[in-house]
């Protein structure tokens, strides 16, 4: 009777274990949607689009992708779905992080610009890089050998120690939340700063001026602009509206369309809060001519 009652609590409570364990993974794999098909925007590099209407081919979703095309390099972003032959499909959720944070291959081997591993997703919180993995499992393995990247310069050994743990961020703090939103999700400064000797100049941090050559195999040439809150040079005199309108949108402050090199049509899905963070982020930057 004893052993009855005892079999049959530990039936209950390891059902309800259970139950929480897949009301977490749920909330790990909405996150990871809300993320992946909206502000990270991995699929701007890693999904090849149609030359004719420049969207996503959807049935080659993260099977990789050329970048650009300059004398410096030419990017291809690899097939990161689950394919085990030519994709990420046998590697371990650390693996995947690793790569994401600190833009090492499982072999040890560096992962080249512009994947925004340092600077950028190397500050993304534990468990919005659990999240991110979480999706990707749920990608369809597509079976796609993309070529190596070349780089005319040399890529150092890695981007520093390795990343342990990030807390998440407060969302209490408006600014600090946003600096989280913008840089280490949205890696706006990825684009928007200008290069300069051995990669990124951050004394310019978010004033524009990177030039991107033959973009997504295309003949399409773009510069970012400048993102700072400067009254003329920069952002500084529009409404948040404005600025919401040009990241969600693509449409600039005069209304001209912007050229298709941000991923508006991922960035539209961006919720309010984030929104909202992300403008007062930005307007908290020192304005730079
Ligand atoms: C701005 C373009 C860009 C974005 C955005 C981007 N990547 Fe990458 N990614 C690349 C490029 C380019 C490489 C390969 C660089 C090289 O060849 O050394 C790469 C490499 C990788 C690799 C290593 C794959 C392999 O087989 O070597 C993984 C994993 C990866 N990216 C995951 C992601 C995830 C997840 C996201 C979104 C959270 C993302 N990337 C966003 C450009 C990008
Ligand atoms: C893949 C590169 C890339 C990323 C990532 C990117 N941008 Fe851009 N952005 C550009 C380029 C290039 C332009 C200019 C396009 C043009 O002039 O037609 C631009 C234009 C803009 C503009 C309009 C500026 C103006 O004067 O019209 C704003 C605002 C902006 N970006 C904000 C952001 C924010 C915020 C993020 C991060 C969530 C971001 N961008 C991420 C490349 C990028």
């Amino acid at each position: 009777m004893k052993t009855k009652v005892i079999t049959i609590i530990s039936i209950i409570c390891s059902l309800s274990l259970s139950a929480v364990a897949v009301a977490q993974d749920d909330a790990l794999l909405e996150r990871g949607t809300y993320l992946m098909e909206g502000i990270l925007a991995c699929e701007n590099c890693h999904t090849p689009k149609d030359p004719e209407t420049h969207a996503e081919i959807r049935s080659m979703a993260f099977a990789g992708a050329n970048v650009l095309s300059d004398e410096a390099h030419t990017p291809y972003a690899p097939n990161i779905t689950m394919d085990v032959e030519t994709g990420i499909g046998s590697w371990t959720d650390e693996e995947i992080i690793t790569a994401m944070r600190d833009g090492l291959r499982p072999d040890g081997t560096i992962i080249g610009p512009p994947m925004p591993s340092p600077g950028f997703y190397a500050t993304m919180s534990d468990n919005d890089v659990r999240a991110v993995v979480a999706y990707l499992r749920t990608v369809e393995p597509v079976n796609n050998v993309v070529p190596k990247s070349t780089y005319n310069f040399p890529l150092p050994p890695n981007y520093g120690p390795k990343v342990e743990s990030v807390a998440e961020p407060d969302r209490s703090d408006p600014i600090a939340y946003g600096k989280y939103v913008t840089e280490s999700l949205g890696h706006c400064g990825a684009c928007h700063t200008p290069l300069g000797e051995g990669g990124l100049d951050f004394s310019r941090h978010n004033a524009g001026g990177q030039v991107f050559a033959n973009l997504f195999g295309f003949n399409m040439t773009a510069v970012s602009l400048n993102i700072t809150p400067h009254p003329t040079a920069g952002i500084g005199e529009w409404t948040d509206e404005e600025i919401k309108r040009a990241i969600t949108k693509g449409i600039s402050r005069d209304g001209r369309e912007l050229a298709k090199v941000m991923a508006f049509s991922y960035y539209d899905k961006i919720n309010d809060e984030d929104l909202d963070a992300m403008v007062a982020y930005l307007r908290a930057l020192p304005p730079i001519q």
